[in-house]
């Protein structure tokens, strides 16, 4: 996790840095620092957000034509001013930024107290830039030279940017599994964790590679690589809006990528699908439809919520394709030796795609000889450039910590996905597949329909907001949409919440309903409807306050439940993009009232590249 910037030209860096830093807060939160030439190199850290730090110094002269800056989410050691980045080396001459882990530096570090240097913090970080010392002092390299050396002992997941004292026009950054990108300006170099602090200066960006080291010096980019060969620089051009990264009027980044969804759906849509002529392609499909359509089995991964979007496929994929799915959490499935044959087809999903924990199972998977498509919101990102094939979700930049309209996105994607394949496999009757499109093409209008229920739904977040605890109930595709309702409220409230399979209750928590315990059934109109009228009376009858989220019209649950949401009705393999979104609306009202920071909910951080 954390945020780096970096900036060298003419402008004045402090300004540029500060903003960075706090589009890239999302990374990270706890902490915050930045190293300037103003009269010497100078670093200012202090604890908490980025705004604390700007306040600490207001009255200091900050005039730099140069900086790094970093906001932390804490790996090694606590969040205090002493553990924030940047972090000097011993003579105080280099100054370094970190984003990753360095796994071996309690071995390095004992080498190099050895040696004299002494550490003032309790970070891996401070390890790096003094090892980076040790070798530029001793072999009286270069800088970028010493800093190649260094990686080749470090071990770990690493972006860092470095600053010397004594090269006022120079900075050195390098990356291993952390992400960094640099922005290419007319005299003038940017350095961040994504694109988002570069957009406004330039749209001509270079994504830095595993094992490469970019040297801007006296305004020039060179990029070599840890054998020491020049690499030539690929210069891309950014699509992205400015706007798309600012609030536009919403008082939370997370209320503004709720209302986003149907733009965000129909941007997913365009281009792959016409219910009319019967239009469904996916281009990155193509190039292995023919190794997909004898595949016999498909694992899913994903962390949180892209987790979530990977049940609901799972589901549909079943449904439409016939091939048996396995949706695994990341992080279980790269530690337990999992049997991958050569052929299966594993589709990652990850918003960030930077997801330490997904990267590293995607390798795994790879390595195996799997087939591997990505379906990921940033693009350029770790996930898809280490995959075979796959479709960018088309979201736009999410900043919210709590993830929405990736969600929405990802099912999209991952039914498009599905029914490719359906109807190529011929699993799927040409009829079954149009209504489908069809279906498809209303859903951005149906999504809009839902999002005025936000008025209701801020009535029901003052009746509940003061709750301890609650449980969301689905069946079938509304299954996922219970856990994403659920994790959502634990994400930005911290209000206890359980998603259930809604028959699962009776095994369990059945035991936990009283007066006190709201329960949200997701309960819209699909062939699991019956049985959860059954499931609302149980909750009932053991004086459970239920709140139901149904299909326009329902009368039935009208007369059980306390509240009702009524929703648009569409084909129930995608009713989970519409009964998701008072959900997540519920979460927010809910978060707001209760005084909570929504879109940087306590401990959590938005990309999460350490395992
Ligand atoms: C973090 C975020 C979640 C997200 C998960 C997976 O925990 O807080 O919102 O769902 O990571 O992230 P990814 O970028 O891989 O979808």
């Amino acid at each position: 996790m954390c945020g780096i910037v970096g900036y060298v030209g003419f402008r004045q860096a402090y300004p540029i840095i500060i903003k960075g830093l706090k589009r890239l807060e999302y990374r990270g939160y706890d902490s915050a620092g930045i190293a300037l030439m103003n009269g010497g190199l100078n670093v200012y850290k202090k604890k908490g957000k980025v705004s604390e730090l700007e306040n600490s110094l207001s009255e200091t002269d900050l005039q730099s034509t140069i900086g790094i800056g970093h906001t932390r989410w804490a790996t090694h050691g606590e969040p205090n001013d002493i553990n924030a980045h940047p972090h000097y080396s011993a003579n105080e001459n280099l100054a370094i930024i970190h984003n990753g882990i360095i796994e071996n530096y309690s071995t390095l570090k004992v080498e190099l107290e050895r040696k004299g240097h002494v550490f003032h913090s309790a970070t891996d970080s401070e390890v790096f830039v003094h090892l980076i010392e040790e070798i530029y002092i001793k072999l009286k390299c270069d800088l970028d030279e010493a800093v190649r050396l260094a990686m080749t002992q470090v071990v770990g997941a690493y972006a860092i940017v470095v600053m010397d004292k004594n090269s006022p026009n120079q900075l050195i950054a390098a990356r291993k599994g952390s992400p960094l990108v640099v922005g290419v300006g007319k005299d003038e170099f940017f350095l961040a964790s994504d694109a988002t602090p570069i957009i406004e200066y330039t749209n001509e960006v270079v994504y830095l590679n595993d094992f490469e080291i970019a040297t801007i010096k006296d305004g020039k980019l060179s990029i070599t690589n840890i054998h020491a060969q020049d690499q030539t620089p690929f210069i891309q051009t950014l699509e992205m809006e400015l706007e798309s990264i600012e609030k536009g009027g919403f008082e939370h980044f997370m209320l503004k990528e709720i209302f986003e969804q149907p733009r965000s759906i129909k941007d997913c849509l365009r281009g792959r699908i016409s219910a009319e002529t019967g239009h469904l392609v996916l281009g990155g499909l193509r190039e292995y439809m023919n190794k997909i359509l004898v595949t016999d089995r498909i694992i899913i991964l994903g962390c949180g919520t892209s987790w979530h979007a990977g049940l609901v496929a799972e589901y549909i994929f079943e449904e439409f394709t016939r091939i048996p799915v396995e949706v695994e959490y990341a992080s279980e499935f790269r530690y337990r030796n999992p049997i991958i044959k050569e052929g299966d087809l594993v589709i990652v999903i990850s918003q960030s795609g930077e997801t330490a924990d997904s990267l590293a199972a995607l390798e795994l998977a790879k390595s195996k000889g799997a087939i591997i498509f990505g379906v990921c919101n940033v693009v350029g990102s770790s996930i898809p450039r280490a995959t075979h094939a796959g479709a960018y979700t088309h979201a736009g930049p999410e900043i919210g910590v709590a993830s929405t309209k990736a969600f929405t996105a990802q099912v999209t994607v991952l039914t498009l996905m599905a029914l490719v394949i359906a109807s190529k496999k011929g699993t799927i009757s040409e009829a079954k597949l149009r209504q489908l499109l069809f279906e498809l093409e209303s859903i951005p209008e149906k999504v809009e329909k839902a999002l005025l229920l936000n008025d209701q739904i801020k009535y029901l977040a003052q009746e509940f907001k003061d709750s301890s605890n609650f449980l969301y109930l689905g069946r079938g595709y509304n299954f996922p949409v219970a856990l994403e309702g659920a994790l959502k409220l634990k994400e930005i409230s911290y209000i206890h919440a359980e998603g259930y399979p809604a028959a699962e209750m009776k095994h369990g928590p059945i035991a936990l309903i009283d007066e006190e315990m709201p329960v949200v059934f997701i309960a819209t109109n699909d062939s699991s409807y019956e049985k959860v009228i059954s499931n609302i009376q149980e909750v009932k009858a053991r004086k459970g306050r239920v709140i139901a989220v149904v299909s326009e019209g329902d009368d039935k649950i009208k007369t059980m439940a306390d509240y009702v949401i009524e929703v648009p009705q569409a084909h129930e393999a995608l009713m989970p993009l519409i009964a998701v979104i008072p959900l997540q609306l519920l979460s927010y009202h809910i978060a707001v009232m209760r005084g909570c920071n929504v879109d940087q909910p306590r401990n959590l951080a938005k990309s999460v590249t350490v395992e």
